[in-house]
């Protein structure tokens, strides 16, 4: 009887069907979505602490406000995915629980340091340029809310990425040393964003059920090559160099070669070992401590209301 409701659910998948809250869905599809949509939250809000740290050394008023509102649109993002992985009959405890105690993951790009204000503009051009070249493809995962939820991230990923190359031009076209800083960012975040997308696909464990039941449209690789082609031309234009012996342009392939990621690094910031994670999950567990105290308000509160309007 399983069977054949799977084989009804593979069927609506494969007719690229969304797939809501209430209908039938294998617990293993339910499993890899609440893994995924709550660790992609779990990336939106630990991506607020290295921008966080720069609003207040922020060069202009303007440069200021704008960073100000990306920090708040990835607040947002984060509400809206943990929103969307509750659908699955998890809970916001259970998840901000598993983040915590070190059971689930967020993006290993949030490990690295941010050391200059060229970081920043280096993150809203490198880092949220990588996530929209993930996150288009997700907004036709076969899963409801999660497809709908990317329609809006992405639009709002679109502006953090034209600032940060906005920054980084600015920079580049700027004294000398502000050139250098740029350059400087752009060798510490480049291959960094480049993990962003993942192993390997022939390291990549969910990958194949994943594909199979359109939650990953494309694959790790493929969004990898697709952001590399896309992102040193933009390099190039603000005259910037990319730290790639290995990179040059395929005319068969149409995109460019290039080197291969220090994947040792990689899998060791997934482990925790990234340069700045201890002090990621300090701020994350620091806030939850001393945000315990508004939680009890709020919940005091709308007990009260409720009980006014109860009577
Ligand atoms: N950082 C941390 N963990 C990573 C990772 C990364 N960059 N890439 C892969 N992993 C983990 C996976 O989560 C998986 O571990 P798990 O089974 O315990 O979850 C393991 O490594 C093997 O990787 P797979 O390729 O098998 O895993 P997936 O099929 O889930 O692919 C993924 C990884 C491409 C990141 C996919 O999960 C995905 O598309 N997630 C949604 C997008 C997302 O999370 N983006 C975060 C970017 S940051 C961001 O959006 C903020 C921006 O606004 C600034």
């Amino acid at each position: 009887e399983d069977a054949d409701r799977l084989a009804a659910f593979e069927a609506r998948v494969a007719a690229d069907e969304f797939i809501e809250p209430k209908d039938w869905m294998p617990e293993a599809y339910r499993k890899t979505l609440v893994r995924q949509i709550s660790q992609h939250a779990h990336s939106e809000i630990v991506g607020m602490l290295p921008e966080g740290n720069w609003i207040s050394r922020a060069p202009t008023l303007r440069r200021k406000a704008i960073l100000l509102a990306k920090v708040q649109d990835e607040a947002g993002h984060g509400l809206y995915l943990y929103c969307a992985a509750e659908t699955l009959g998890t809970s916001r405890d259970e998840m901000t629980q598993a983040l915590l105690e070190g059971r689930a993951k967020y993006s290993t790009i949030f490990n690295y340091p941010t050391l200059t204000w060229a970081d920043i503009a280096a993150i809203g051009w490198l880092v949220d340029g990588a996530a929209i070249m993930n996150q288009v493809p997700l907004q036709r995962a076969s899963y409801g809310p999660y497809a709908r939820a990317m329609v809006k991230v992405c639009k709002e990923e679109s502006f953090h990425q034209r600032q940060g190359y906005e920054a980084m031009m600015a920079l580049a076209a700027g004294t000398p040393e502000q050139k250098a800083m740029a350059q400087d960012a752009l060798d510490r975040w480049w291959w960094p964003s480049l993990m962003m997308f993942g192993p390997p696909d022939d390291q990549s464990p969910n990958s194949e059920q994943s594909m199979r039941w359109r939650i990953k449209r494309e694959s790790n690789d493929a969004l990898r090559q697709k952001f590399v082609d896309m992102t040193v031309p933009q390099a190039e234009l603000i005259g910037l160099s990319l730290s790639d012996a290995d990179l040059k342009w395929n005319k068969e392939k149409g995109g460019y070669d290039f080197g291969t990621p220090d994947w040792d690094e990689f899998f060791a910031v997934v482990r925790g070992e990234g340069p700045v994670a201890r002090e990621r999950m300090k701020a994350r567990r620091d806030a939850w401590e001393s945000g315990a105290w508004v939680r009890a308000a709020a919940m005091a509160h709308a007990d009260k209301r409720a009980a006014r309007f109860a009577a």
